[in-house]
């Protein structure tokens, strides 16, 4: 079967997608893979980044012959309608550099104490490089944003939000659950679908 890099080393990040392309193409995070450093972030728009990533991976790790056919990388980013659209593309470092999740969220239920409105929407863009050439995959979740946390799976900012059509957080749903209706769930569904076609 065919390997791709995905470029992250999150866990739980991995298990999502790997259940999802699972018979199409096997998964390498970059541990398994052999890169280490920090990838740079630096674009102000979550395609940005996500080319930014998947490129950094693709100029360091690509090679045909050892079955590596390309690697993809993925940013997501919580848009909250109250905030303006923020922490939007800055989510991971919401609260500052070097944050938890838990800072994140904690600054969250702060900046959104009192707010009738709690719309907010995950979005995620995936991109991938085959033959130095990229191609992007989006998926958008919209839901609210809780007045305290729910659940404890997940990570990140699942135990506040909840996508609607539901009645519990994404942190209390089974993964199989999330991954059929999450931003990065609709993104890599898209992947998927193109990577079968081809
Ligand atoms: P990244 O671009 O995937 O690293 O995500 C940016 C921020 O959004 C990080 O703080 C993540 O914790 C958060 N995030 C990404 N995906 C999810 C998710 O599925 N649920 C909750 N938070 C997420």
């Amino acid at each position: 079967m065919k390997k791709m890099i995905f470029a992250t080393n999150n866990k739980h990040k991995l298990q999502e997608v790997s259940e999802m392309l699972n018979g199409i193409v096997q998964i390498k995070s970059l541990e398994e893979s052999g890169l280490s450093g920090e990838i740079p972030e630096t674009a102000d728009t979550l395609e940005g980044n996500a080319l930014q990533k998947a490129m950094w991976v693709y100029e360091r790790s690509v090679d045909c012959k050892s079955n590596i056919c390309g690697c993809f990388a993925d940013d997501t980013g919580l848009e909250v309608e109250a905030l303006d659209g923020r922490p939007g593309v800055y989510s991971a470092r919401y609260a500052g550099e070097h944050c938890s999740f838990d800072d994140n969220i904690n600054k969250m239920l702060g900046e959104m104490e009192g707010k009738t409105n709690r719309r907010a929407c995950f979005r995620t863009v995936i991109c991938l490089i085959e033959d130095g050439k990229p191609q992007f995959f989006e998926g958008r979740v919209d839901g609210e944003i809780l007045t305290e946390r729910h659940g404890k799976e997940g990570f990140g900012y699942d135990p506040i939000f909840m996508p609607d059509r539901f009645a519990v957080s994404f942190a209390e749903m089974p993964l199989e659950v999330k991954n059929r209706i999450s931003h990065r769930g609709r993104a890599i569904a898209k992947l998927v679908e193109y990577l079968r076609m081809k």
